[in-house]
């Protein structure tokens, strides 16, 4: 059987259709035979390091689950002829209902309204203050690809008007910007949801956060990556800005003291994706990727730069 190395975990059902085909090593485990290593299963968090893609050099496939691959080095792979899969599409509806999650216990102050009741101040006290209404906001999409037009599409109950910036135009009905300082400007809502990387490298900036300002609110379920995350902490302290939805942090899983003290935050631990139904669905696209380019050499869902390869 083919050797397969095993980066991060994997669930049952996974582990089972891969056992099948394949020998499984785990890199967690060490002493795997570098020589024989001809697929990778990993995910988006851990990717793969470049000193480990290095040291395989009969590697084919590398599987990712999960639909951003920031983490693993596309160009290398693309260079020797490596093709790189990953889990598009079955994850945007769950992604988008994070997204919304995060923007409604922002606007209805969620948390805080959970503590008031928890902490008997309600009996205490009487009623909790008012919240702002979700309803009729100006939401700026950053990044409006799959999971950003099904973010879209989830808001339309709150009857929104949805703007966005993105390299390119689309063929939508929404209003473009091409300017991302100006769009938060114009915005209740800011959210992002580019891919990860160099590319889109803390293009939430000081100044964007600035322009989104004190009535702004920030979702982020894209990378931390994209967000200046010491510039945001600045601002939600400041007041500059007023209410971070996060569900991605700039050096997972650790999210800085500052930002965990602030009450106009609500902070998920990465899991955009993380239902039972979603994530039964990304494991049985990755592991369907390998099992089909073992047997025809082909995939179902290469990422862009290696379409075709
Ligand atoms: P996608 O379909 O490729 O959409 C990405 C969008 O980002 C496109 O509209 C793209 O448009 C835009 N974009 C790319 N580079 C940009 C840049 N430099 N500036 C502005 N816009 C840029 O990807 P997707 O499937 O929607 O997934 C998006 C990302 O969401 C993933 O890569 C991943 O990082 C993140 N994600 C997070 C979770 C979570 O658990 N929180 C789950 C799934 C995905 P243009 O090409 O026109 O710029
Ligand atoms: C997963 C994600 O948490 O798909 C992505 O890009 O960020 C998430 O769906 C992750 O990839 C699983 O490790």
């Amino acid at each position: 059987m083919p050797d397969l190395l095993l980066i991060g975990g994997a669930t049952d059902k996974m582990m089972a259709r891969m056992a099948d085909k394949f020998t499984i090593h785990k890199l967690a485990d060490g002493g795997y035979p570098v020589d024989k290593i001809t697929h990778v299963c990993t995910n988006g968090h851990d990717g793969i390091k470049p000193d480990v893609m290095a040291s395989l050099p009969n590697l084919k496939h590398i599987s990712c689950y999960g639909v951003g691959y920031d983490a693993i080095d596309t160009t290398e792979a693309v260079k020797r002829g490596i093709v790189v899969t990953h889990t598009p599409n079955v994850l945007n509806a769950e992604v988008a209902t994070t997204a919304v999650l995060l923007m409604l216990a922002c606007y209805r102050e969620a948390l805080r309204d959970d503590a008031y009741v928890r902490s008997g101040a309600w009996e205490a006290k009487g009623n909790a203050p008012l919240t702002r209404s979700a309803d009729n906001q100006t939401i700026g999409i950053l990044g409006l690809g799959r999971i950003g037009q099904a973010i879209a599409d989830k808001l339309a109950p709150w009857n929104p008007t949805i703007v966005y910036h993105s390299r390119s135009k689309k063929d939508v009905a929404y209003k473009y910007y091409d300017d991302l300082k100006t769009m938060a400007a114009d915005c209740d809502v800011l959210v992002c949801i580019t891919p990860g990387g160099p590319e889109t490298n803390k293009i939430v900036n000081a100044e964007v956060l600035a322009a989104l300002g004190p009535q702004g609110t920030l979702i982020n379920v894209a990378r931390g990556s994209v967000v200046d995350e010491d510039a945001m902490i600045t601002a939600l302290q400041s007041g500059v800005l007023g209410w971070a939805g996060l569900d991605v942090f700039a050096a997972e899983p650790h999210v800085p003291q500052a930002l965990r003290d602030l009450p106009n935050t609500v902070l998920l631990p990465h899991v955009g994706s993380g239902t039972i139904e979603t994530r039964a669905a990304m494991g049985a696209l990755t592991v369907d990727n390998l099992l089909q380019h073992l047997s025809d050499g082909t995939v179902i869902s290469s990422v862009p730069e290696c379409d075709g390869m």
